[in-house]
C-alpha cells in the first residue's frame, strides 16, 4: 500500500459531521452583522509581504516568527494572511471605498495562517469571523463594535464570557509612556530575551506582550499606559465605558493587555472564556494613513472560530443540526428503483432533502441505512405502489403512516418537510 499522507501540523479538516457547526456560527455572525448594516468583504488569501510588515508591525511575534512567507515564481515576496485587518484596509484603500459615505462597515470570514507552536486552540491555519469599521472616531463606535462581538458570542449561547478593555493611547501620549517604560526596563535590560532587547529601542511596548517567562517577570511591575493618557484618550476611554454601561455590557479594565499587533491606538479589548481569548480587537486610527490611504479612523475585532467551537463543546452548548434527509425512498425491483430515482429528483426541485438507493442494497438494508442517516420519513416504492399510484410515508419518530398520491408530489413534499 502507498504511504499515507497526513495533513500538515497545525491544520484541521472540517469534516461533514462538523460542517453544520461552522455553518451555524457563520450564519449567526452574518445575521447579526446585517442588523448593524455591516456588509461582507472577501480579500485574497495572500498579499504582498510588505503589507503585513507595515500593517501588523515588524516588531511583532507575527511578523518576526510566524508568517508563511515565500517568493512566488515571479520572485515577489508573498505572505499567507496571518490576520484579516491589514488586507481589509488594503482593499478599502485600493478600491477607494473612502470616497463613499462613511462609516464603511465590513465583515469577513477567513482562514488565517501563523507558524505558531501548536497547542490546544493554537493552530497554524485557523479561521476568523471579523469586522472592521472605517471612518468613525466616535467612542460609540468602539462600543458598537464590542457589542457585535458580544451579541454573536451570546447568541451562540456562551455565558461565562469576560470582556477586558484597555486604552493604548495615541501618537500624542504614547511617546511619553514609551519613555517611562524604557526607563523602567533599562534597569533590567540584561534579563530580557534577545528579541526583546531589539524591541527595547524600536517598540518597548511589545516587550509587555512577550511570551518568554523572564520578560513576563520583568514587566510585572512596569508602568501602565492608563497613567500616561492624554486628555483626548482619557475622554475617549471614559465615553467608551459609558456606552458599554448603556448597553449593559460588563467589562474589566485590564491595563496588562497590549495585543499582539502594532496598529492599535486608544481602545483595545479581548473577550475571554475559561480557556481562551476567543476574540480580540480595538481601534487603529493611524493604519489607513500608514498604508497609503487618507487620515481616517478605524475599529474592529476578530473571533477565532476553532476556539469558539471548542468552547461551545466544552460548555455543552448544542448547535442546532438539521436532518440530513427529510425522506428516504426505498425501492423494490427495477421499475420501483426507476420511479424512486425520478420521485427523488422531482421532490428535490420542491426543496425536499431526499435520498434513494444507489448501492444495490436490499430493502432491509436500505431501511437500516435510512435510519442511520436519520431520515425523518421513509417510503418504499414497489409494484403495488406503482399500480395504485399511492405511497405510504412513514414518520420515523413515531411510526405513523401518511398516505399520499404519487401524482401529487406537492402533497408528499408538504408531509415530509
Ligand atoms: P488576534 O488577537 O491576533 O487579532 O486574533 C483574533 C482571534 O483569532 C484570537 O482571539 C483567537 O481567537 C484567534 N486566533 C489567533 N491566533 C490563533 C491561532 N494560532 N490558532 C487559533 N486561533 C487563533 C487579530 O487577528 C486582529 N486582526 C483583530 C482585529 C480586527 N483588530 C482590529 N480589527
Amino acid at each position: 500500500m502507498a504511504m499515507e499522507i497526513q495533513a500538515p501540523k497545525g491544520t484541521k479538516d472540517m469534516l461533514p459531521q462538523d460542517a453544520y457547526k461552522w455553518q451555524y456560527i457563520e450564519s449567526v455572525f452574518r445575521d447579526i452583522a446585517k442588523t448593524y448594516g455591516i456588509r461582507e468583504v472577501r480579500t485574497p488569501m495572500f498579499e504582498h509581504t510588505d503589507l503585513f510588515l507595515r500593517g501588523v508591525g515588524d516588531t511583532t511575534d507575527i511578523v518576526q516568527k510566524e508568517m508563511y512567507t515565500f517568493n512566488d515564481k515571479g520572485d515577489r515576496s508573498i505572505t499567507l494572511k496571518p490576520e484579516g485587518t491589514a488586507s481589509v484596509v488594503r482593499a478599502f484603500i485600493e478600491n477607494r471605498l473612502f470616497n463613499e459615505a462613511q462609516p464603511t462597515k465590513l465583515y469577513y470570514i477567513t482562514p488565517a495562517f501563523r507558524y505558531e507552536n501548536v497547542q490546544k486552540g493554537r493552530l497554524r491555519q485557523f479561521h476568523q469571523c471579523g469586522l472592521e469599521v472605517f471612518g468613525s472616531k466616535e467612542p460609540s463606535m468602539d462600543a458598537e463594535v464590542i457589542a457585535v462581538a458580544m451579541d454573536t458570542l451570546k447568541k451562540l449561547g456562551l455565558k461565562s464570557l469576560s470582556l477586558n478593555i484597555n486604552n493604548l493611547g495615541c501618537p500624542n501620549c504614547r511617546p511619553k509612556y514609551n519613555e517611562a517604560l524604557k526607563k523602567f526596563l533599562a534597569e533590567n535590560h540584561d534579563g530580557l530575551c534577545d528579541l526583546c532587547k531589539t524591541r527595547f529601542e524600536k517598540n518597548p511596548m511589545r516587550i509587555l506582550d512577550c511570551k518568554e517567562k523572564k520578560c513576563h517577570e520583568i514587566t510585572k511591575n512596569a508602568p501602565i499606559i492608563l497613567d500616561y493618557m492624554c486628555e483626548e484618550c482619557d475622554t475617549h476611554f471614559t465615553k467608551v465605558k459609558e456606552y458599554l454601561d448603556m448597553l449593559e455590557i460588563s467589562y474589566e479594565i485590564d491595563p496588562g493587555i497590549v495585543r499582539g499587533l502594532d496598529y492599535y491606538t486608544k481602545t483595545i479589548f479581548e473577550i475571554l472564556t475559561s480557556d481562551f481569548t476567543v476574540c480580540g480587537g480595538g481601534r487603529y486610527d493611524k493604519l489607513i494613513e500608514e498604508l497609503g490611504g487618507p487620515d481616517m479612523p478605524a475599529v474592529g475585532f476578530a473571533i477565532g472560530i476553532e476556539r469558539l467551537i471548542m468552547t461551545l463543546e466544552k460548555e455543552g452548548i448544542e448547535i442546532p443540526n438539521e436532518n440530513l434527509f427529510d425522506l428516504y425512498i426505498g425501492a423494490r425491483g427495477e421499475e420501483g428503483s426507476k420511479c424512486a430515482f425520478k420521485l427523488a429528483s422531482s421532490l428535490r426541485t420542491l426543496g425536499v432533502k431526499c435520498e434513494t438507493n444507489h448501492m444495490g442494497r436490499s430493502i432491509k438494508a436500505e431501511m437500516k441505512f435510512a435510519n442511520k442517516l436519520g431520515a425523518a420519513f421513509t417510503t418504499i416504492l414497489g409494484e403495488d405502489e406503482l399500480t395504485s399510484k399511492k405511497v405510504n410515508l412513514k414518520r420515523m419518530s413515531d411510526g405513523e403512516i401518511f398516505e399520499a398520491s404519487l401524482d401529487n408530489i406537492e402533497v408528499i413534499a408538504k408531509i415530509v418537510r
